[in-house]
């Protein structure tokens, strides 16, 4: 990934919402008083999907604060690893593997269609504001290689017309049914089994 995309326009204050002030006391619950600064991860966790997607640098402030642990702390946790952004990412947030199963499968042909039909620039919104999308490392579904991740989703078997098919969908809502796209049943042989079969 080329660098992590901070938002410019950035709301002033952030707090979390009643339901999610009591999910954050469940989460510091499970950890002792004077090591409360190990719920970083699920804190960003819950902001960022309170706050549609992404997490505001308000919002780094204000766990920093409940954490008690200077704001640097919580920023290098939020811009170090790939599942959290710090920048609106639409409706539709689209993760592409492109670690070397997917890459040897084909996941260039996505990145193209990705920087064709959603935005040329990784991390930024498309043009209707509806999508975005990013490299990220291995997603655990080589088998089934390449893939993309949509929120929470997993689209497998994909090729350049699945991708551009997907992509296109976006616009009227209409996502294909999500899993194999080539139409196999988790990852068995896409024509016929090959192995354990009787003599
Ligand atoms: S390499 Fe892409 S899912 Fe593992």
């Amino acid at each position: 990934m080329s660098g992590k995309h901070v938002a410019k326009d950035q709301p002033q204050s952030f707090i979390f919402s009643s339901e999610n002030l009591k999910t954050k006391d469940i989460i510091l619950k499970k950890y002792p008083e004077v090591r409360k600064k190990s719920a970083v991860m699920p804190l960003l966790n819950l902001a960022q999907k309170q706050n549609d997607g992404w997490i505001p640098l308000a919002a780094v402030q204000y766990i920093a604060d409940l954490l008690e642990v200077p704001y640097i702390k919580v920023y290098e946790v939020a811009t170090f690893y790939t599942m959290y952004n710090l920048a609106p990412v639409g409706k539709y947030f689209v993760q592409v593997c492109t670690t070397t199963p997917c890459a040897i499968r084909g996941s260039g042909k996505i990145v193209e269609a990705c920087k064709k039909y959603i935005s040329s620039k990784e991390g930024h919104l498309s043009e209707d504001k509806k999508s975005s999308w990013i490299e990220v490392e291995c997603l655990g579904a080589c088998v089934n290689a390449p893939m993309i991740q949509i929120n929470e989703d997993y689209y497998e078997d994909l090729d350049a017309i699945s991708a551009e098919k997907i992509f296109k969908s976006f616009k009227d809502d209409s996502l294909p049914k999500l899993g194999s796209q080539k139409g196999r049943k988790g990852s068995e042989p896409i024509k016929q089994r090959l192995t354990l079969l009787k003599n």
